[in-house]
């Protein structure tokens, strides 16, 4: 029986095989943000020197990057990227997401919008028929914390502060419970519209392109 640490090290190498074409000496690598996304990037770290570099979706996979020598680049130096690796938190199978887990949601999203491809790498726990039942995070201004939390709550869903945790981007996460989601990109344009949320983890409005889901039988593909 494999342990789940053993499955997300299946799924990110299912990824670093599946990227190892797209590797030359101009290519940039969008990477993700997590437990799944740090043993890809660990993956990465063999084929240093053969692509340009990375751009990292956070300050914590970005000194990871590093510390294996890997380039990391500013996204503003960077027109286009082949793929974004990166974990979820659920995801179904129109491969729409919920990310947010740690946080990184919104350097997540913008990062992945300027790749050509989204590989989403997770073990087979994160396929759920639908989505919700993780809690639904969403990065807020902290002056919209209370407004943004009222719509949350007249959206059918209870609003958590996440306590203590501030992001890179100096900002805090409400975990919204509770929510049935029956329409996830109707739900993400909904929430993208509320005054003070900055991003919120439904990735579905630009879902995976393809997922990489470790089971005991092998990697399955989505996708
Ligand atoms: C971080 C994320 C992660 O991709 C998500 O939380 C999954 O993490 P892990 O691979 O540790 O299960 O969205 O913001």
């Amino acid at each position: 029986m494999l342990s789940q640490q053993d499955l997300k090290q299946q799924a990110a190498d299912a990824a670093l095989a599946l990227i190892e074409p797209m590797l030359t000496a101009q290519a940039v690598i969008g990477v993700g943000t997590g437990s799944t996304a740090d043993l890809f990037i660990d993956g990465l770290a063999k084929y240093r020197g053969k692509f340009r570099g990375a751009v990292a979706s956070s300050e914590r996979s970005a000194k990871r990057l590093a510390g294996h020598g890997i380039a990391v680049l500013d996204l503003n130096e960077v027109e286009t990227m082949p793929v974004y690796v990166d974990g979820a938190d659920e995801i179904n199978s129109q491969l729409h997401m919920i990310k947010g887990g740690g946080g990184a949601l919104t350097r997540e999203k913008i990062v992945a919008s300027v790749a050509k491809q989204f590989v989403c790498i997770a073990d087979e726990s994160k396929l759920v028929d639908s989505l919700g039942r993780f809690p639904l995070p969403i990065e807020v201004l902290p002056i919209a914390r209370e407004a943004v939390s009222r719509v949350a709550r007249a959206l059918g869903g209870q609003p958590v502060l996440r306590e203590g945790f501030i992001t890179d981007n100096g900002n805090q996460i409400l975990d919204i419970h509770g929510l049935t989601i029956t329409d996830a990109p109707e739900l993400e344009k909904k929430l993208n519209n509320v005054p003070g949320v900055v991003t919120n983890g439904l990735f579905a409005l630009s879902p995976a392109d393809t997922a990489l889901l470790a089971t005991q039988q092998g990697v399955r593909r989505l996708g």
